[in-house]
């Protein structure tokens, strides 16, 4: 019965979380979703339940609260593991108000690992991200790389929650063990185009502002910075599929529940190894989508480094997991899931 297991997603209707809950809901685990909506829609839950053919459980709770999460975690405590992906993610507004990340991205790990504890449920994932590495010069980076101070508070939780989880599973208790997966950047939908990413407000980061601008909501996407020293001038990033990180996470979560880890706590980067340039995203999108984009140069963004891209050989050898879907795929699947979402807004 091994996978009628059940799993909390903490932060399931987000980017990552909903296309995680379709891989896991796909391989026949039953997925219980908490979620506050804070940023995101509830249908959302329609979606995944048409994608995976299986109808979440799902929750409207807000993990910070301690006495709703505690209860939350009463209801279901027969679960064999937590994905926690609730955070708030936006790099600026972290600067501009620090105490809102503080609290809302420490507070969840905190009240959802006592009540793991409290409850035996042995088994946890978390959403970290290559932000942790903070300004790190060595390429690619790898997991041994150093963790340097983070740019911004948001990069700071992340940092945080990290040292809260190896310390609350390094200490006596009931829990079992824990990986943190290292994201780098995240873009695409679900290739059905049923799924993908919904900023609130103008979009922080490149991709959804590629397909945003493409589609007449933006005027312009501004290229930050083309005097940088790489081959183009413009910045490196090593760009994952969002499928591709999904299926990242059920390939960890079999490790966890079938005890194949090696530690009690284990960290992996998750990226596909390849640096695309923010010019190499837009010529991969015009071709995709067959159309030419309206963007210009503009001085560069504080706090961008010039390239970043992972060492993604831990992932391979212990996970056996590599990301399979090409930047062609990530562009496209992005433009696809834009071009439902607005014609499903009017
Ligand atoms: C940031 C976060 C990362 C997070 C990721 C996705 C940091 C340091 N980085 O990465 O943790 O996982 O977002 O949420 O905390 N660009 C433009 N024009 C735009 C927007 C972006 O040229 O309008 C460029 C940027 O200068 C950068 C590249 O596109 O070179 C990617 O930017 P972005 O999508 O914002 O991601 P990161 O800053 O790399």
């Amino acid at each position: 019965m091994e996978n009628r297991k059940k799993v909390i997603i903490c932060g399931g209707t987000g980017f990552i979380g909903s296309h995680t809950s379709v891989e896991l809901l796909s391989q026949g685990y039953q997925v219980v979703i908490a979620d506050n909506l804070s940023n995101s829609e509830r249908d959302i839950l329609d979606r995944i339940e048409t994608l995976s053919g299986h109808v979440p459980i799902f929750e409207e709770v807000d993990l910070t609260d301690e006495q709703a999460c505690d209860r939350f975690f009463e209801r279901h405590s027969n679960t064999s593991a937590v994905i926690h992906f609730a955070a708030f993610k936006a790099v600026g507004e972290s600067v501009n108000k620090p105490l809102m990340y503080y609290k809302n991205n420490l507070q969840s790990t905190v009240n959802i690992l006592r009540n793991m504890d409290r409850l035996s449920i042995p088994n946890f994932i978390f959403s970290s991200s290559a932000t942790v590495y903070g300004d790190c010069e060595e390429l690619p980076i790898t997991e041994k790389s150093p963790i340097l101070p983070a740019s911004s508070p948001y990069g700071k939780t992340k940092q945080i929650n990290e040292s809260i989880i190896e310390d609350t599973f390094k200490a006596e208790n009931n829990l079992a063990a824990a990986i943190s997966l290292r994201y780098f950047n995240p873009i695409g939908g679900h290739l059905s185009g049923e799924l993908g990413e919904v900023p609130i407000g103008p979009p922080n980061n490149l991709m959804p502002y590629i397909t945003q601008t493409a589609i007449g909501v933006r005027e312009q996407l501004s290229v930050f910075g083309n005097d940088y020293p790489t081959p183009d001038g413009t910045c490196i990033r090593d760009y994952i599929h969002v499928v591709d990180l999904a299926k990242a996470h059920l390939v960890a979560l079999e490790r966890l529940i079938n005890k194949k880890n090696k530690s009690f706590y284990e960290i992996f980067n998750l990226g596909t190894g390849n640096g695309f340039s923010v010019m190499d995203v837009i010529k991969s999108f015009e071709k995709m989508a067959g159309q030419k984009l309206n963007y210009t140069f503009a001085p560069r963004r504080a706090g961008d480094q010039a390239a970043t891209y992972a060492d993604v050989t831990k992932a391979k050898n212990e996970l056996g997991w590599v990301a399979e879907l090409s930047i062609d795929e990530m562009t496209s699947s992005a433009w696809k899931w834009e071009q439902n979402y607005r014609r499903n807004l009017s």
